[in-house]
């Protein structure tokens, strides 16, 4: 599994307890728990280095709080068919609960449908207000590769 912009590693964790191993990427892979089932990988994703994962494919990929539109491509590639991918950020309207507010870090309406159209079953999606870790506005998606 793939953990990408892993941050503290709060989901890699969660799966690498559960069995799974998981690759997580992110630019301070300093804060990533020390897990026999977690294979850090400290990497700039935005900086025009190649995608550090190479050719590699994984069951599942999940992404959080995170969003660098270039990398899309990549990221969908990195996804084996039957894989899923788990994405869920902040969308257009958050800024009126403060930060991220900049449209480079807001997904549009209904942008994670339009990203996977075609390639993916979408097994669930909400475009929604959320008021647990804090008042946001998020798109979150489940969707699993066809080919
Ligand atoms: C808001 S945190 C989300 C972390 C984690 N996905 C979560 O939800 O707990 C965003 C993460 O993206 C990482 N990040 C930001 N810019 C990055 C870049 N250029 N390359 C790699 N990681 C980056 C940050 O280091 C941070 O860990």
């Amino acid at each position: 599994m793939l953990d990408l912009a892993a941050g503290r590693g709060r989901h890699a964790l969660l799966l690498a307890g559960r069995g799974h191993r998981v690759t997580a990427v992110d630019r301070d892979a300093s804060g990533l728990p020390a897990h026999p089932n977690i294979e850090p990988l400290q990497a700039d994703l935005e900086d025009g280095s190649p995608w550090p994962l190479g050719t590699r494919r994984f069951g599942a990929a999940i992404v959080t709080n995170y969003l660098h539109r270039p990398l899309m491509p990549a990221l969908l590639g990195a996804i084996e068919p039957g894989g899923v991918l788990l994405y869920e950020t902040f969308m257009e309207s958050n800024e009126r609960f403060g930060k991220p507010s900049r449209p480079e870090f807001l997904l549009k309406d209904g942008e994670l449908l339009d990203l996977v159209r075609g390639r993916f079953s979408v097994i669930a999606y909400e475009a929604r207000m959320i008021s647990e870790p804090k008042m946001a506005m998020v798109q979150r998606i489940a969707a699993r590769r066809l080919r």
